[in-house]
């Protein structure tokens, strides 16, 4: 069986498990022209899942991705509506998602928002980037839970990023930083980013031993995704990624998309990788290196549970 590593392709990692794609039903969100999970939703496809189910807030971009596919006969490709910054609007989505499958082998949350400048609010009064990034994916995954328990090999996958490192974790008891005061949007994504690797360890906790791996991954650098649409470019001279050209720091070791999607399909589909042994990936492996050890703590993961469960259930 392969290895994996930093210039591993999604491509590569899609063929070398082809075994666990072949036939299985996948859901993939955050589906647009040029990102990550556009690249995952191309490598995958090619391997002939039964069903792979693609979301996106907007239709225009799905019939565009789905438009540039190769799909194989034998695979069906569902277009899903879904945006993660209304409860109301992702019920539906899992509800659409419910009735159009039997059983979900793998989900892989690639949506997400970074850095939006000021203090905004979800529809349900909530900071936009924790209502993104964790919490619509915690009420999707929790509303389809049912369905991947119904595989043998059931995995999520949760995109986040190194920016978790620099997470406060104290958010989670202000979640609306003083009412938009102590906003930094940096820090916002941070937090909520770390929030993706604590929902790695809360589901394994609670769900492990009826089968479900999860996992949270970092994809490295990609720059030519739609990630950076809010972030002026004076942003990242002050942060030293860019010189005063626009090119970015030689330090900084990017990748290609297919580079950055590979580890996502690696954490969905080799099944010799186990919760036993982490939950979170980078460059195609599980490390703890350079993982917040608060994301990592389980008594964090079940206060964050808490507050989320709490949230979406007052939205109800
Ligand atoms: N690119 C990197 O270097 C990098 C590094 C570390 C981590 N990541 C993580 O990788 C993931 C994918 O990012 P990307 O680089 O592929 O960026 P991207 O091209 O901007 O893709 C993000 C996707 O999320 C969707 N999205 C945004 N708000 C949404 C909402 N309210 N409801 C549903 N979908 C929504 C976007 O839809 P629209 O197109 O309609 O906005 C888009 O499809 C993110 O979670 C990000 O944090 C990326």
């Amino acid at each position: 069986m392969a290895q994996f590593g930093f210039h591993t392709t999604s491509d590569e990692a899609a063929t070398a498990l082809r075994d666990a794609i072949t036939g299985k039903t996948i859901l993939v969100t955050g589906v647009s022209p040029n990102s990550l999970g556009s690249d995952t939703a191309r490598a995958i496809v090619a391997q002939k899942p039964a069903k792979l189910l693609l979301a996106s807030r907007s239709a225009h971009k799905l019939e565009e991705v789905i438009a540039s596919l190769d799909i194989p006969q034998g695979t069906t490709v569902q277009p899903i509506e879904l945006d993660l910054s209304s409860l109301e609007a992702t019920r539906k989505a899992a509800a659409e998602i419910r009735d159009s499958v039997s059983v979900l082998d793998a989900v892989i949350c690639t949506a997400g928002v970074m850095a939006t400048p000021s203090y905004e609010k979800s529809k349900d009064g909530i900071e936009l980037q924790f209502a993104v990034n964790h919490l619509g994916h915690f009420l999707l995954i929790n509303l389809l839970i049912e369905k991947l328990l119904a595989s043998e090999h059931a995995t999520v996958v949760m995109y986040t990023s190194e920016a978790q490192s620099r997470a406060n974790l104290d958010f989670l008891d202000d979640l609306s930083y003083n009412e938009g005061k102590a906003y930094e949007k940096w820090t916002a994504y941070s937090n909520s980013k770390a929030c993706n690797v604590l929902f790695a360890v809360g589901l394994a906790k609670r769900f492990g031993e009826a089968g479900l791996r999860s996992f949270s991954v970092d994809p490295g650098v990609i720059v030519s995704t739609g990630l950076t649409r809010s972030v002026p470019m004076e942003d990242f001279k002050t942060l030293g990624w860019v010189d005063d050209n626009g090119n970015l720091n030689s330090a900084i070791k990017a990748k290609s998309l297919a580079e950055g999607a590979s580890t996502a399909i690696i954490a969905a589909f080799d099944h010799r990788l186990t919760n036993k042994d982490g939950y979170y990936l980078a460059d195609g492996v599980l490390t703890k290196e350079g993982v917040l050890p608060g994301a990592l703590d389980p008594a964090v993961a079940d206060k964050l549970w808490k507050v989320s469960e709490d949230l979406t259930k007052q939205a109800a």
